[in-house]
């Protein structure tokens, strides 16, 4: 395949301002809905009341009681639509309101009362674990091979630390807003989403047993990170049910303060993790305790916990290890999926527990990480050979030289020692290993059975049709690449179906980083299929020679449209009660280097410089790829440094950005970021999974940094000055 540096397809409407986003909608007649919700973390529901000053013709109220399948179907179907005798959370909906405008919506607000009788909330991973509810556990999982008491009792050395990763908001441009236009019987959704076929399926649910039929499109969509995978099918439900009531089109739009309240975030976790070496640091055994908060609901947390327990130890080769991952239910805002899903909590745990065995037995932490690292014939500790597509070691060679490493390693230290006094700042250098399993965990893939289709039309023209959806990522501009290399079509032959589920089949969300390697790949046979028709299948051929073949097709058939479904490899087999087996088909790996300087006034950390050599397999295009990289590591940096999410008894304190700190221009870094390739069997043209992984290495890579810094090992994140106040305070040095 050639290497392709195209221009985003999406990038020009974007710039000028003519896409249209969901708020650019002109819909007729519709009404604004809004939503009553919780003031208390948890409380039974006393008494609604409706302030009879207020003249409630204006509004449509719509209740629990209006509500026969009040589920939202994901997992566990244990989230209601509305609450009904109890709420779990501050901000749960608890009444839907329907006006002709804001004001209307605003003014019968304040005349509704709603009366609680309070229950004891747990509103902390702590609280929740005092409370020791067996309910209160979403789910519970262990992976262990090995022998882990022998080697823990034999062991010289034992390492071991409790490590805190916070909140991340999603910070998306464009809030939470979708609509419902409702037609006869048939409600047409429309919205800012990832996933058109999630919230379909959960309004199949939700409709059961009426006449009513949904379809989903997903509207060009302003970032969604995760943000937009489970949370629209809530909101969906709300815009289809007042459509439903009022039989007018409903629109729902969450201004920034509403949705950095009560949308989902990432899950915070506490991990202790505990680690054997030898005297040269080689580990021998690691015993990890893996705690999710996970909010008032399931939502996705099963499966945010099955992706940290696997990402939880690390790009090492670890003979005996014991996972055990809990995922809790508290009384806050249900946590949702966040781009790493799960992977950034444990591999940081797991990066600053290397880290304090470098630091503990005064090795340096990079030589300790290349003598753990993976190689391959190497298994997992799952029992998953490594042994291809393996790019790693070569990710690690090419960052150390690049960022001039161990150089800096030798120069910081002096500098901290000699001259950090004088500046007022440390100096701090610091190295991540990372990995992502690509697509779904375990037998994901399995169970979605990812459809996608093409049609070749009599004009020549190719008709991608997949449910995967933009959101910034370059998931449009990837297809077209994808099917451009194999039928030598131009982009403009290309054309995109739009993601309505009632155009597109079922290729799966666009989740886990999936769309270009299980679906693309997809496309890549569908090409096959209609070079096949065209008895062009293994042959050199021109555009001309494909549209005269395409004109021959055309004069003996209607049609020709071709799809395929995913299946992994038959080898790929994995135990979901024992977690044995392959977690995922295959890995995306990334070293990183941070340099950061510390600030001994202030305790703010900033990061200067940053180096990134990811795995990839093959990138399908560079520009984007080095794209998503770069996103990845600031946001990844954010949530490092600045992001600090500040709840109190259930209340989220923040209101926008004036209090949510996110990295801006001048956070940014000077970044280097180079690509490995070390192509996957399966994937198209070698391509793996790349938008998640730049985000699961750049916390530990700047915490790394840091704890360089300091002379300890950082714990925590966000590093807030606090943080860092904290941290210098503990360490052995003097300032
Ligand atoms: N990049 C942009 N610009 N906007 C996004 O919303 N989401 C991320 C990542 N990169 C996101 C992004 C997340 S959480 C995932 S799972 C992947 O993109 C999904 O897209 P893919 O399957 O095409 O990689
Ligand atoms: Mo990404 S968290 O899998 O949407």
């Amino acid at each position: 395949m050639n290497k392709h540096n195209e221009v985003r397809v999406d990038a020009a409407s974007k710039i000028a301002g003519l896409e249209k986003y969901t708020r650019d909608l002109h819909i007729e007649n519709a009404l604004l809905a809004g939503t009553v919700r919780s003031s208390k973390a948890h409380a039974r529901i006393a008494s609604i009341s409706f302030d009879e000053v207020f003249d409630w013709a204006k509004v449509t109220i719509l209740s629990a009681k209006d509500i026969t399948n009040n589920f939202v179907a994901i997992i566990k179907n244990d989230m209601p639509y509305l609450a009904k005798e109890e709420v779990n959370y501050i901000g749960e909906p608890i009444l839907l309101l329907a006006a002709e405008n804001e004001k209307i919506l605003l003014e019968a607000k304040k005349h509704i009362t709603i009366e609680y009788e309070e229950l004891t909330a747990a509103c902390t991973l702590g609280a929740a674990i005092e409370r020791n509810n067996t309910d209160g556990l979403f789910e519970e999982i262990y992976l262990e091979n090995g022998e882990i008491e022998e080697t823990f009792s034999n062991a010289g050395i034992i390492v071991e630390d409790t490590f805190e990763t916070g909140f991340q908001e999603h910070v998306y441009l464009e809030p939470q807003v979708v609509v419902a236009i409702p037609e006869g019987s048939t409600i047409h959704v429309k919205g800012s989403m990832q996933c058109p076929y999630y919230v379909q399926n959960a309004m199949n649910e939700l409709f059961r047993g009426t006449e009513i039929k949904v379809d989903v499109t997903q509207i060009m969509t302003g970032g969604a990170f995760g943000g937009k995978e489970d949370f629209p099918s809530l909101i969906c439900g709300h815009v289809a049910l007042l459509a439903w009531k009022t039989g007018r089109p409903i629109i729902l739009s969450y201004n920034r303060e509403e949705d950095i309240q009560f949308t989902t975030k990432r899950h915070p976790s506490k991990i202790h993790a505990k680690a054997a070496v030898d005297t040269e640091g080689k580990l021998l055994a690691l015993d990890m305790d893996i705690l999710l908060d996970s909010g008032a609901y399931t939502t996705l947390s099963p499966v945010v916990l099955a992706r940290s327990v696997l990402t939880s130890f690390g790009c090492y080769s670890i003979p005996n290890v014991r996972i055990h991952g809990r995922a809790i239910k508290t009384n806050i805002s249900p946590c949702g999926a966040f781009r790493g899903f799960g992977g950034p909590q444990s591999l940081f745990a797991m990066e600053m527990l290397v880290e304090k065995i470098a630091q503990t037995m005064n090795i340096p932490v990079w030589r300790i990480k290349k003598a753990n690292m993976l190689s391959v014939g190497d298994k997992l500790p799952t029992g998953q050979p490594i042994n291809y597509s393996y790019g790693l070691p070569q990710c690690v060679e090419k960052v150390l030289s690049s960022s001039g490493y161990e150089q800096k390693f030798k120069e910081f230290k002096k500098y901290n020692e000699t001259e950090s006094k004088k500046y007022g700042i440390l100096k701090g250098i610091g190295i991540s290993l990372a990995a992502h399993g690509c697509g779904f965990t375990g037998l994901g893939e399995n169970r979605i059975k990812a459809i996608a289709a093409m049609e070749l039309l009599s004009n020549g023209k190719v008709l991608i049709k997949t449910a995967n959806t933009e959101m910034g990522q370059g998931v449009d501009t990837a297809y077209k690449i994808i099917v451009s290399e194999k039928l030598h079509l131009p982009f403009e032959d290309i054309i995109i179906e739009e993601k309505n589920t009632s155009k597109v089949p079922n290729s799966g969300p666009t989740v886990a980083s999936r769309s270009t390697m299980i679906v693309g790949k997809l496309l890549l046979d569908n090409c096959e299929q209609i070079l096949n028709a065209l008895s062009l299948k293994d042959v050199e051929f021109t555009l001309q020679d494909f549209n005269e073949a395409t004109t021959e097709y055309y004069k003996n058939h209607k049609k020709l449209s071709v799809q395929k479904e995913y299946k992994h490899p038959n080898f790929i087999k994995f135990n979901e009660e024992t977690y044995k087996g392959y977690g995922y088909p295959v890995y995306s790996w990334s070293a990183n280097v941070a340099e950061v300087e510390i600030d001994l006034t202030s305790y703010q950390v900033q990061v200067k410089k940053f180096y990134s050599v990811h795995d990839v397999g093959k990138a399908i295009n560079h520009q984007q790829s080095e794209g998503q990289i770069q996103g990845g590591i600031i946001q990844g940096i954010g949530y490092a440094i600045y992001e600090a999410l500040s709840m109190e008894n259930g209340e989220v304190r923040n209101r926008g950005f004036r209090d949510y700190i996110i990295p801006t221009i001048q956070d940014i870094p000077e970044m280097r970021v180079e690509i490995v390739e070390a192509p996957y069997f399966n994937g198209p043209y070698g391509a793996k999974a790349l938008g998640e992984l730049p985000l699961v290495g750049a916390a530990p890579a700047v915490a790394s940094a840091v704890s360089f810094a300091i002379g300890k090992t950082a714990t925590k994140i966000p590093m807030t000055p606090e943080v860092i106040a904290t941290l210098i305070e503990k360490s052995n040095y003097e300032y």
